[in-house]
């Protein structure tokens, strides 16, 4: 028995977390349910339906259940096309007293033919093995007007940039193996998301999204319309050699603030750190030790050097894309100038 959140799951003990369990459950992917419950509750909506086409274990919906304030949900629909999957479900669902609960309804279909056959979602979310490519398309026909779709994609290693030629392949741009390359790798996947919605008049736009351990993930809000999907498109460039991508918003920064407060302390410092960042529309970020490594000195201390930014009037902040790095809207060679002034 495992306890996430407020859930309890039954799932067969694994050494090895991989597709070939008998029902999928990552412990380490906590967080990203962690972030749906925190998106879905920072946002505030009633009578939300909801669709989950690759639930595996259960253990999103159940959290969903359990943890989203009252009157957000107003149906929850688990699929998977696994029948050992879903017969986990139907058992999860027993075991925190929800079997009765009349929001949810379980299916066992192609995740496709699940988004296919129904009347559409107010939220859905792919939450695949590796690429979310194969469910983009009928996501995107079947998200409601204004709903909220999202995606985790796995295949880090193509969209930051370790296979480029498989980059092109499945989401039309090249990557950049640098430091940035998470934020340019996700960059890229939201923009294929994008170039999917807009086949259907509608316009996707980031409203948190994250890159951590072997995943990414991206929360969209999507508005119908032909002019939002036009101005939309007009956001899509390169980035150095890499590209094209998305060169928009990562978040909605009111959002992420609203999810900062109501993070669990575990994962205070994570919320907080994309709060901060989420406030500078920066793209790209500067890493402290390659800047010392360039002028060829010991790196002074990185809040010496974010308060030093931020005195002389510019924004600075740490960013959640990797370790010592910093997003801010001075210039990389005042910023260099400076971390000289500081070590001398
Ligand atoms: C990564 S797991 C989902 C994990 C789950 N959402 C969670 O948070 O624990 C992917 C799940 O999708 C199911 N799946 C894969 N391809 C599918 C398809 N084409 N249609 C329906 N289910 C599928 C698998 O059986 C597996 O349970």
């Amino acid at each position: 028995m495992i306890t996430e959140g407020k859930a309890k799951i039954n799932v067969a003990p694994q050494k090895i977390v991989s597709k070939k369990m008998e029902v999928f459950y990552n412990p380490v992917m906590e967080l990203n349910r962690t972030s749906s419950v925190l998106v879905l509750n920072a946002l505030g909506r009633k009578g939300v339906q909801l669709g989950l086409p690759l639930e595996g274990s259960g253990i999103r919906g159940i959290r969903l259940l359990k943890e989203l304030k009252k009157g957000i949900i107003k149906t929850i629909s688990f699929n998977d096309y696994d029948s050992k999957a879903v017969k986990k479900i139907k058992e999860n669902l027993k075991l925190n007293k929800l079997e009765k609960d009349k929001r949810v309804e379980i299916f066992k279909k192609d995740a496709t033919l699940f988004l296919l056959e129904s009347f559409g979602f107010d939220y859905i979310d792919i939450d695949p093995f590796g690429t979310p490519n194969p469910f983009l398309d009928a996501a995107l026909k079947r998200i409601a007007r204004d709903g909220i779709l999202a995606a985790t994609a796995t295949d880090t290693a193509p969209l930051s940039g370790t296979y480029p030629e498989a980059c092109m392949r499945k989401y039309w741009a090249l990557p950049q193996l640098d430091e940035t390359m998470h934020e340019t790798g996700i960059r890229i996947l939201i923009r294929k998301v994008q170039l999917i919605g807009a086949q259907y008049d509608k316009a996707l736009t980031p409203l948190f999204s994250f890159s951590k351990d072997h995943y990414m993930r991206v929360y969209f809000l999507c508005e119908k319309g032909k002019e939002r999907v036009d101005e939309m498109m007009t956001k899509h460039g390169m980035l150095g050699k890499a590209g094209p991508l998305w060169l928009g918003q990562l978040w909605d920064s009111q959002l992420a603030r609203k999810m900062m407060k109501a993070s669990p302390s575990e994962h205070a410092s994570f919320f907080k750190t994309i709060a901060e960042e989420s406030e500078i529309a920066t793209l790209g970020f500067l890493s402290i030790p390659s800047l010392c490594a360039k002028l060829k000195i010991e790196c002074p201390k990185e809040h010496l050097i974010v308060d030093a930014i931020r005195k002389k009037g510019y924004q600075c902040a740490k960013t959640h894309f990797k370790e010592n790095s910093l997003r801010t809207t001075m210039k990389e060679e005042d910023v260099l100038n400076l971390i000289k002034k500081l070590n001398r």
